[in-house]
């Protein structure tokens, strides 16, 4: 465990305010969201084990084919572990996660920090593939002790960047300000095909998916409840297998 005593809060203040600037100068917001999800989201309640522990720097894990094109945004977060060393792995790629949504006028996420890194990698398999529908959906996150809720409210997530053929096979941003954190991704989910805008296969599943639907119709038409339960969902993953102290 991190001590989490007042010096290493006063670090993670100042980690606060080195991976915003370096967030917005580098406009890096979307890969920053996307490295704490793969670091979280390998999490399997049963056996405790994957989860948001830093295990994503380690070689064996970074060059799983779902963690393509992260390397970079893990190097990045290595400027601001070199200025800060008393902070976790863990606790600072979350940190960047939080921190991406803020910048891009997202909700303003509570951060508990404390998390404990880890040396061990999960196998490869614990992310979603894209490529498949509600059931799979279902099976990864419920892995992870979380519900259909939060499965709507997170794939909000990708409101902000794009694919990139080199990294997944697929191509293109989702919405047409990839940069801004907003509840667009509900909206162009809801209005079918448009030039130029991703779906993935996951991604059409919510609309399909008679218990995802309502979420998908809640949040496109009220932002401020997408706000609300994105900021819960996101906190409950940032936290998978973490009990503060
Ligand atoms: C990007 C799949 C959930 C955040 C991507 C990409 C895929 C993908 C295929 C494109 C990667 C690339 O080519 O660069 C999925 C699937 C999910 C899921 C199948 C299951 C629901 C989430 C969640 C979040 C998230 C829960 C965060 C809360 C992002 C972000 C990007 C992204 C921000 C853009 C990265 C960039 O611009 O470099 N996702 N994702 N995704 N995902 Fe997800």
């Amino acid at each position: 465990m991190a001590v989490v005593d007042t010096d290493y809060l006063k670090d993670i203040d100042k980690a606060r305010r080195d991976l915003r600037a370096l967030i917005s100068s580098r406009n890096c917001a979307p890969i920053m969201l996307r490295l704490a999800w793969h670091d979280a989201g390998t999490y399997d309640a049963k056996t405790k084990t994957g989860g948001p522990n830093g295990s994503i720097r380690n070689e064996e894990e970074c060059s799983h084919g779902s963690n393509n094109g992260l390397k970079k945004a893990i190097d990045w977060c290595e400027e601001v572990k070199s200025k800060h060393p008393k902070i976790t792995y863990a606790d600072l790629y979350q940190l960047a996660g939080v921190v991406a949504v803020e910048v891009t006028g997202g909700p303003t996420i509570d951060f508990v920090p404390g998390r404990k890194d880890s040396k061990i990698s999960p196998k490869e398999g614990r992310l979603p593939d894209a490529k498949q529908g509600a059931p799979h959906l279902r099976n990864i996150f419920y892995r992870m002790g979380l519900t259909d809720k939060d499965i709507v409210a997170l794939s909000g997530g990708h409101t902000l960047g794009r694919a990139h053929p080199e990294r997944s096979g697929f191509d293109g941003p989702w919405t047409n300000e990839p940069l801004k954190f907003d509840n667009s991704y509900f909206v162009e989910l809801l209005s079918g095909e448009s030039e130029g805008l991703l779906k993935l296969p996951t991604d059409k599943a919510l609309v399909e998916d008679p218990a995802f639907r309502p979420f998908v119709d809640l949040y496109a038409k009220d932002e401020d409840a997408f706000f609300r339960d994105y900021a819960a969902s996101h906190k409950k993953l940032s936290e998978l297998g973490f009990t503060p102290t």
